[in-house]
């Protein structure tokens, strides 16, 4: 199958939490992120074709997905959304740089005619994206080099269905936890020993004050 080299890059505290709380925005714990960590995150964005994050991101979130700390060229955006509901706030709605939203046949007619008067929107999937086939048309569209953002539950699914190259960790120093805050991976989880994915430390390294790990995924072995 033909896609794009796939790397989550993730801000992740101690305990492995993405944000406070279900519901709230992680913008609260990035704004502890120091220059460094903020220059490593976007130089990284800035050497990759696209970048994605899932919907409940943009909604909680609004961010801009936009090269900032550094020089260097926008990535597509790419959102996958089943109930196209994006704010028609939302940052990424904005001309800074190209975006895709992805979403399926069955989505309401009337969100997905209003989304496409700001964006490009497509139709991969019946009832949620099929995100093998998105892949796909991710890469016959030249974007060969991909970036995911998160959140949990969009981690969880591209991990599962074995499209992710690297995970890429800013560790942040906070300690949050909360059964229900969402974590790096969310979804059911593989549950034994035999399904979980095992990883290859790549690289560790302070950036400012951040600890950084870059891990490769091994899908087999
Ligand atoms: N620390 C960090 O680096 C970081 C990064 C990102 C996010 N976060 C935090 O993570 C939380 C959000 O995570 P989350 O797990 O709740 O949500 P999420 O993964 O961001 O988004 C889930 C949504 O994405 C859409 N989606 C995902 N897979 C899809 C598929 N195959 N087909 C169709 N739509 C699909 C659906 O949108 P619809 O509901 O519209 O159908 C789904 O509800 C927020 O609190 C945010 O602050 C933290």
């Amino acid at each position: 199958m033909k896609r794009p080299y796939t790397v989550i890059v993730s801000e992740v505290t101690v305990d492995g939490k993405l944000t406070l709380a279900r519901g709230k925005s992680s913008k609260e714990i990035m704004q502890f992120m120091d220059e460094e960590a903020n220059r490593y995150l976007h130089e990284t964005r800035a050497k990759m074709d696209g970048i994605m994050v899932g919907a409940e991101t943009v909604r909680t979130d609004n961010p801009y997905l936009t090269v900032r700390y550094v020089k260097g060229n926008n990535p597509t955006r790419i959102i996958p959304t089943k109930s196209a509901n994006i704010p028609l706030t939302a940052n990424i709605l904005g001309k800074d740089a190209p975006t895709i939203i992805v979403t399926t046949r069955f989505a309401p007619r009337e969100k997905v005619n209003t989304l496409k008067e700001f964006v490009e929107v497509v139709e991969i999937g019946k009832e949620e994206v099929d995100l093998i086939e998105m892949m796909e048309f991710l890469y016959n569209r030249g974007i060969r080099k991909f970036m995911v953002e998160g959140g949990s539950t969009l981690n969880w699914q591209l991990l599962r269905l074995g499209l992710v190259d690297e995970v890429r960790i800013i560790h942040m120093p906070f300690i949050v936890g909360g059964e229900n805050t969402p974590t790096l991976v969310g979804g059911d989880g593989f549950g034994s020993l035999s399904e979980v994915l095992r990883l290859k430390l790549r690289a560790h390294f302070l950036r400012g004050s951040h600890l950084i790990t870059e891990w490769e995924v091994k899908y087999e072995g």
